[in-house]
């Protein structure tokens, strides 16, 4: 019988060098799409998913992020004494509940698996998510739930796959598939971290949702450094998956890469057309700066 899925990690220490110099005081993942910052979307999809608690796992930004999370007494009160119901509406969906948020610091880059070893003691013995907020992903159901529906009928851990030009499987973590659909399922057998395409197992490639067991911990306190020199989360599962139930779900909905300057427009865009409020005015926008062809 599988256990629930209560504790999310978000992996927030990237230095966000594709975004300078806006990233150089603000975190990346706390640069807005549209009216939420990035990291927002992933910490609304781990909650529609059931998730109870959070764990950041922080580099040098941690006090900005924090702040985000933490209910802020001098602007409730400024917004309640204006009556100004929807911002403190806005203000209040940022806001978790006290004790449900963790920090745990990762001193050094030293890669994704290195950043998700760092929340072991936080994370304890039971499986638990990873969402890694740099892939915004706009899905009906949300990514993750779908994830943690699967993983209640396998046991196993599971992660979300897209399918991606062969040319690009060299940025990707890539799954190898080795069974039967099992209903939206595909059994997993290995993956390999950023191959080139012609090393590449498939072109399904991972795209930052995982539930996880515990044992992936195990794995990890190996250090052991593989792509680009870095302590992968992939090598960690690809040895899971040798071993242990391990599954991977085709997310349908869309991603973006918010990792990249054009994958940010691209969600703002997305996003804002889903708001019933700016809708209109974008479209009107976007004709009038689209040359006629
Ligand atoms: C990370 C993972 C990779 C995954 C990707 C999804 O890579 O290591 O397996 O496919 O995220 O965005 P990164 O983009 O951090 O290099």
């Amino acid at each position: 019988m599988a256990t629930s899925v209560r504790k999310a990690v978000l992996p927030v220490a990237g230095m966000g060098t594709r975004f300078l110099p806006a990233s150089k005081a603000v975190p990346k993942v706390m640069l807005p799409v549209v009216d939420k910052p990035l990291i927002q979307y992933a910490v609304e999809e781990a909650r529609a998913a059931g998730i109870e608690e959070f764990i950041f796992v922080t580099g040098r930004d941690e006090a900005t992020i924090k702040d985000h999370f933490e209910r802020d007494e001098a602007l409730y009160a400024y917004l309640a004494a204006r009556g100004d119901d929807e911002s403190l509406a806005a203000t209040a969906s940022a806001v978790l509940a006290p004790g449900t948020a963790a920090f745990a610091r990762q001193e050094k880059p030293l890669g994704l698996g290195h950043a998700v070893f760092c929340a072991r003691d936080l994370v304890g013995d039971e499986p638990f998510a990873v969402l890694l907020p740099d892939e915004l992903l706009l899905g009906d159901p949300p990514c993750l739930a779908e994830l943690v529906e699967v993983h209640g009928r396998t046991g196993g851990s599971v992660v979300a796959l897209a399918e991606v030009p062969q040319a690009e499987t060299g940025r990707y973590g890539i799954a190898e598939v080795t069974g039967e659909d099992e209903g939206e399922a595909l059994a997993l057998g290995g993956m390999v971290e950023k191959p080139d395409p012609p090393r590449a197992p498939s072109r399904l490639a991972l795209i930052g949702r995982y539930i996880l067991q515990p044992g992936v911990f195990t794995w990890l306190a190996a250090q052991v450094p593989g792509a680009g020199g870095e302590i992968q989360l992939t090598d960690a599962m690809a040895a899971m998956a040798q071993e242990e139930r391990f599954h991977g779900v085709r997310f349908n909905g869309r991603r973006f890469d918010c990792g990249s300057p054009m994958g940010a427009i691209q969600a703002t865009i997305a996003c804002a057309m889903e708001r019933p409020e700016l809708r209109q005015e974008l479209l009107s926008f976007l004709r009038e700066v689209t040359p006629s062809s």
